[in-house]
């Protein structure tokens, strides 16, 4: 008897740990802070299935996905962004205000083997914002690769509160993406995944304090929607929409976290050490044209986690640390939303579906005022400081997230209805609902979309903003569009010629500087090419006065293309390394 029950007793053991080997510690993004943040972009590989092969992957700084920055509100970063892919990329810095030259969109090209130096003053409120590639048509292939990274923004008014914020231990990033594995591993580019991956882990669970935890969750999806929950359906507070903290928090049981978007939560475990809860996307809740609510038995966009519930991280409860917080504040920031009243403009944005549009190729692309995205379209002239309302009228049956760069929004109203207290806040993203009682040859009612924002600090006549659907196979399909603002007293008449600027020394060593005759002139663009017409530097907007520095270039000849701020004209100009 005694003996069986030991058997017994050794194969509940051996039982319960293969019950929780099936789960991988959650990965948590490194950090960097400060002011200067270099990031060198690679291919790479990492061992994300449990046995087999290797998945070959892109990362910043590592193997996969990259760093958490963390920024204060007010200081200027710079960032040194190296190329080190075999292809062209992109980094885009999602939800940040900042100068277009610096937006890391589709025209900020950094070829392979060179480095592009954005910089900007943070004036974005305490939140949590990414950076992702935005090559068009490209952009879906590598964020599936893993490249990416979060921005943490720190500011006083968030400092000021009783909320968690030890990284990684009561103040955890997640970023949701899932992925579809090859025989051999490899991710493959499609929309839907048939794992969950929560921070790059399979079967994600992690050990937590029983006190009061935040999560700032990123959708990171290529398609796939998030309707957040626990498996005990307990209450958990949201503190921030996509661009700063809300009000108060919002009490809520499920937040459905669309592509691109970012919530922060507050979920009380207090008193709860020694137990387990699963935080899980409640997607089998979701109605049909929401991504992810869909269960294609087959085709494309069959997965594995379509209209089912799956888990996302499984939270192990353990003993509280050393000054815990324990209550959900009861206020937390007073947002100032722009009123309605104060709009000058109105524009009115369509989704459909591109069948039958002239000239559009492809007849499932769903595209954005009636045209395919063109690089060289810019649909439109946004004038400096003006505050407008954009209105986006949906004729498709699907949902698609709207995101807009340059600017933070309030949402208006979604179908006549002013949002709820979780979306009254500042907002990058907004959920545009699928058209409601379509059907076989009718159309059903479109849904529209009302947000309003103001275009301020940034005018460039060059360079534009983006606007698109956040469902990258979507925005790489065309369904994406680009405006600048324009500032009408930045005109100036003046040309730049050859003998305007001087660049020494030459030969150079580790520093080369570049001086324009007129001292009312600065430099809008710097480009460095070698010899063989590979771009090495890409300097926007260069502060000047203190060189550039070439200490990391090889001997050589290089021609410095200088576009100058005044004219937006480029001029060449040769020197040599030595
Ligand atoms: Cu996160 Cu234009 O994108
Ligand atoms: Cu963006
Ligand atoms: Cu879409």
């Amino acid at each position: 008897m005694k003996q069986k029950l030991l058997l017994l007793s050794a194969l509940l053991v051996l039982l319960l740990n293969s019950v929780t080997a099936q789960y991988n510690t959650l990965w948590i993004p490194d950090t960097l802070s400060g002011t200067s943040f270099n990031l060198n972009i690679k291919d790479t590989f990492r061992q994300i299935v449990a046995a087999g092969q290797q998945t070959i992957t892109g990362g910043i700084n590592g193997n996969f996905w990259g760093p958490t920055l963390f920024v204060n509100k007010g200081d200027t970063v710079h960032m040194n962004v190296k190329n080190y892919l075999n292809d062209s990329t992109t980094l885009h810095w999602h939800g940040m205000h900042l100068p277009a030259v610096m937006d890391g969109g589709p025209h900020q090209v950094i070829p392979p083997g060179s480095t592009w130096k954005p910089y900007w003053m943070v004036s974005n409120n305490a939140a949590t914002y990414w950076y992702h590639p935005h090559l068009h048509e490209t952009t879906e292939a590598q964020i599936t690769k893993g490249i990416g990274g979060l921005i943490i923004v720190r500011d006083a008014i968030e400092s000021a509160l009783a909320l968690p914020r030890k990284y990684g231990v009561d103040d955890i990033p997640l970023i949701l993406t899932d992925r579809d594995f090859s025989t051999s591993n490899q991710f493959q580019v499609v929309p839907y995944g048939d794992s969950m991956l929560t921070n790059g882990t399979l079967r994600a669970q992690y050990n937590v304090p029983a006190q009061v935890l935040r999560f700032r969750i990123l959708n990171g999806a290529i398609e796939r929607s998030y309707n957040i929950g626990f498996s005990d359906n307990r209450t958990f507070y949201v503190i921030t929409s996509d661009g700063g903290l809300l009000n108060a928090p919002v009490a809520v049981t499920k937040y459905l976290l669309h592509a691109g978007e970012r919530i922060e939560i507050l979920v009380n475990c207090n008193g709860q050490n020694g137990t387990t809860v699963f935080m899980k996307a409640f997607n089998s809740l979701l109605g049909n044209f929401i991504a992810g609510g869909e269960n294609f038995p087959n085709g494309p966009f069959a997965n594995a986690l379509g209209k089912i519930d799956f888990n996302i991280l499984k939270l192990n409860i353990v003993a509280p640390t050393t000054n815990p917080i324990t209550a959900i504040p009861t206020s937390l920031a007073s947002v100032a939303t722009i009123p309605t009243s104060s709009a000058q403009t109105t524009r009115y944005l369509t989704m459909s579906d591109s069948a039958g549009v002239p000239g559009v190729l492809g007849p499932n692309a769903f595209i954005l005022n009636h045209k395919l995205f063109s690089l060289n379209v810019i649909d439109y002239q946004v004038p400096l400081n003006n505050t407008e309302i954009w209105q986006i009228t949906n004729s498709t049956a699907f949902g698609h997230p709207f995101h807009i760069h340059d600017v933070e929004f309030n949402i208006i109203s979604v179908n006549g209805v002013a949002p709820d207290a979780s979306q009254a806040g500042w907002k990058d993203v907004v959920f545009v609902p699928g058209a409601t009682g379509g059907g076989p040859g009718t159309q059903g009612t479109p849904s529209v979309v009302k947000f309003i924002a103001k275009f301020d600090d940034y005018a460039d006549a060059i360079h534009p903003f983006m606007f698109h659907c956040h469902i990258s196979l979507h925005e790489d399909e065309g369904m994406m569009g680009q405006f600048v603002v324009t500032n009408p007293t930045n005109i100036n008449a003046l040309s730049l010629h050859e003998d305007e600027l001087e660049v020494y020394p030459n030969p150079a060593k580790d520093k080369v500087f570049v001086q324009f005759k007129d001292p009312a002139n600065t430099a809008y663009y710097v480009r460095l090419l070698n010899t063989l017409g590979r771009t090495v530097l890409l300097l926007p907007q260069p502060q000047l006065g203190e060189g550039i520095d070439i200490s990391n270039l090889s001997k050589g000849v290089y021609y410095l293309l200088v576009t100058d701020q005044l004219k937006k004209k480029t001029v060449t100009k040769s020197f040599v390394i030595e």
